[in-house]
């Protein structure tokens, strides 16, 4: 990777320049047909919740099953940036379940920039964001794909995951039913 590009955990400071980044990787949601975010309208605009963002940021990881769970704690997220040129052009957000009995597992989005893809960053940031997990000791990532995003498929079925469901006319987006798709990598501690 070019060395002007770099993969980092974000924190407080950088919350501005995701919130750009989101706001720009969501509009491009849906422009050639298949939407491949949940979009935001009128009625359910997305917001620039900056203060949502850093306290989810913040809130200690909740784990496992035996720990025990004060409500601070849940509602974590964690997110990789990858920074070129001093902008935020890809993201991955991690964050946990609310049930105990799934604290061994986490969940994962990832969104690269139209202009940036192809360049192998949206590898980069998905093995980041395995590499956080195993240490913390989580056993899987799951995530969530619209039907039709081949390129986030192949890209998905290439690092190992492995599709774990499919729910047909999941959600009505301006006017067309799109089926969901879900997909798991089993996660192994290293040496
Ligand atoms: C999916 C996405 C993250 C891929 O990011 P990227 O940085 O372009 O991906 P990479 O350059 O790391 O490509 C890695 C692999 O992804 C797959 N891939 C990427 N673009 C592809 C395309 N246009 N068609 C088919 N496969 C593609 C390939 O398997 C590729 O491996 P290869 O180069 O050996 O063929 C990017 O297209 C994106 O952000 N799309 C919009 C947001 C999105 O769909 N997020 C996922 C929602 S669940």
């Amino acid at each position: 990777m070019d060395a002007s590009v770099k993969i980092e955990l974000l924190s407080e400071a950088a919350a501005d320049a995701l919130l750009d980044h989101s706001e720009r990787v969501l509009g491009e949601s849906g422009r050639d047909g298949v939407p491949i975010f949940h979009v935001y309208d009128e009625a359910t605009p997305w917001t620039r919740d900056r203060a949502r963002i850093v306290d989810r940021w913040a809130r200690p990881l909740n784990r496992y099953a035996d720990a025990p769970r004060p409500e601070a704690e849940l509602g974590w997220t964690r997110t990789f940036g990858l920074w070129v040129d001093g902008e935020i052009r890809g993201a991955t957000s991690l964050w946990g379940n609310t049930l105990r009995s799934a604290f061994h597992r986490v969940n994962l989005s990832l969104g690269v920039e139209r202009a940036h893809h192809g360049l192998g960053y949206g590898t980069r940031l998905m093995e980041a964001a395995r590499e956080w997990a195993t240490s913390e000791g989580f056993e899987y990532i799951d995530l969530f794909v619209f039907e039709g995003n081949d390129p986030a498929i192949a890209l998905y079925r290439k690092l190992g995951y492995v599709e774990t469901g499919r729910a047909p006319d999941r959600w009505r987006i301006a006017g067309k039913r799109i089926g969901d798709l879900t997909f798991a990598l089993p996660l192994r501690a290293k040496g």
